[in-house]
């Protein structure tokens, strides 16, 4: 693919803005095919600016990009977000986490069950990335891949898999079970997909495997060679009776894999910064959701990622400042598997009725969700630490029948009514939700296809998260399907 930036001297009618468009978003009308001429009509933000003619040394023109990042603590349906925008787009991205996450699309009577595979694998038109701050297990990646084919899916040559991505070993999966069985009851509850335990090693930088090692046979052979006898002592020394590591099997394992990625692997950013300098449309899609950011969430019962909007840049390469709108999807309740505090929950027969009504099990692990009252308080704090323009909100059918609904809008700690999400998990753990009361409705909606179409108490409970969580509503889900959803602004590139 050809770069967009040229030399001045190359540009035969050099057309540019006011300020170099690096430094600001703007929404050209209609699919910009080529640079913009002069003259023609843009808006940045509702502002409508002139394109004009100006001197300068580098012009590099874009098109916004679109994201999707979780509000709550993951399983948000974001997947279901992703498929319907993606029809507007060319390329859709994962950019953080790794085989925790789990994404479920319905379409056309298929389910389908992804994990580490970008949502746009389900449509034939779109380019699949896995960036640089993915962390891959190269045998469970085949294994999705394969399923995916086996259910009829078109895969072809649509992957491409950042050589900077890091690689999940099965020393890695044994160090976290480990981990996980020392800590007992404050365990963090992970999906043991050696996630964590592999963006340690990255972070140590001595002991971590890229894909670019995992491709090239001999750098493997001898990391692999390196690395085991070391990670064995730790091992031993944390379970005497565990499992032993066979340099050779694994080495073999890994080499077949690798021979079958080996075509999908390149320098993504490379390309992802040209696809987007060349007009194409980029997708980011979120894993898990903001509240479980490594710096950002309810620490240490997070995941080890960036999984809030502040991921975007470091895990793909892409400016952040390159994207137009970003979306931030909620549920109408909350949800959070694993350990960690959790002010709104339902334990109780009420949470056992959302979790039954809403399907609320992992799709990963199958584990239960724990199920709760939407939280302003957390939703309102992730949308601003990730940026979000706009909120979708998911699974409202879920709330039917449920009698008058609770929505959290602040925290009581200590004695103090407070907004904001405290950085102290001691402090969430003993925060108080003040409730708002919002009447509910009996009423079957999963038909309803305008906002109109809702109970008005349904609506009211849509304003009600809108104002509360100070974001306008974008879209609503109303059922799993592709086609059960209101939109209620015009989505980012249609
Ligand atoms: P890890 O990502 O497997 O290390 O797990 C850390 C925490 O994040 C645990 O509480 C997991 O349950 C949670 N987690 C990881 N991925 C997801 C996800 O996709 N949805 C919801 N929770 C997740």
């Amino acid at each position: 693919m050809s770069p967009a930036v040229q030399s001045p001297a190359s540009y035969p009618d050099v057309v540019t803005h006011d300020v170099p468009v690096f430094f600001c978003r703007f929404n050209f009308p209609g699919k910009l095919q080529s640079p913009p001429h002069k003259g023609t009509l843009a808006t940045r933000g509702a502002e409508p600016v002139r394109v004009t003619k100006v001197p300068c040394a580098l012009r590099v023109i874009i098109v916004p990009a679109t994201s999707v990042i979780g509000l709550q603590w993951g399983d948000e349906a974001k997947g279901k977000v992703v498929d319907i925008l993606t029809e507007n787009h060319d390329v859709v991205v994962r950019y953080q986490g790794g085989n925790n996450a789990g994404h479920t699309v319905k379409f056309g009577g298929n389910t389908y069950k992804l994990s580490l595979l970008p949502t746009g694998m389900l449509q034939s038109h779109v380019q699949s990335v896995i960036g640089p701050g993915v962390v891959i297990n190269p045998l469970a990646l085949l294994t999705e891949l394969d399923s995916l084919i086996a259910g009829g899916v078109d895969c072809g040559d649509r992957l491409m898999i950042s050589e900077r991505a890091h690689v999940i070993c099965p020393w890695h999966l044994l160090e976290e079970a480990a981990f996980e069985k020392q800590r007992g009851s404050k365990a963090i509850g992970t999906t043991m997909r050696g996630i964590g335990t592999c963006y340690r090693e990255k972070a140590g930088r001595f002991q971590a495997i890229r894909m670019g090692d995992l491709v090239n046979k001999d750098r493997f052979a001898n990391k692999v060679r390196e690395i085991v006898p070391l990670k064995q002592i730790v091992l031993n020394a944390l379970n005497p009776d565990g499992e032993q590591l066979n340099v050779g099997q694994i080495i073999e394992d890994y080499s077949a894999a690798a021979d079958r990625l080996r075509p999908m692997v390149a320098d993504t950013t490379a390309w992802l910064l040209n696809a987007q300098e060349t007009g194409k449309r980029l997708l980011f899609e979120g894993a898990q959701g903001s509240l479980l950011d490594i710096d950002h969430g309810t620490f240490p019962y997070v995941t080890s990622s960036n999984s809030s909007g502040c991921g975007i840049h470091s895990g793909s390469g892409i400016p952040e400042r390159s994207i137009g709108t970003m979306i931030g999807v909620a549920k109408a309740y909350t949800t959070r598997v694993g350990g960690g505090p959790f002010p709104t929950e339902l334990d109780n027969d009420l949470g056992e009725q959302i979790r039954i009504a809403g399907n609320e099990f992992g799709t990963v692990t199958g584990r239960p969700r724990r199920c709760g009252w939407f939280d302003a308080v957390a939703t309102r704090y992730s949308a601003r630490v990730s940026g979000v323009d706009s909120i979708a909100v998911a699974l409202l059918d879920v709330l039917s029948g449920i009698g008058n609904l609770q929505i959290c809008e602040a925290y009581e700690i200590d004695g103090k009514v407070t907004r904001d999400l405290p950085a102290c998990p001691d402090a969430l753990q003993i925060a108080k939700p003040v409730l708002r009361e919002v009447r509910g409705w009996t009423e079957d909606i999963t038909d309803a296809r305008n906002f109109d179409d809702l109970p008005s108490n349904a609506q009211q409970y849509v304003k009600t998260i809108s104002k509360l969580v100070e974001r306008p509503v974008a879209l609503v889900s109303v059922g799993p399907d592709r086609d059960q959803t209101i939109i209620t602004s015009p989505l980012p590139g249609s």
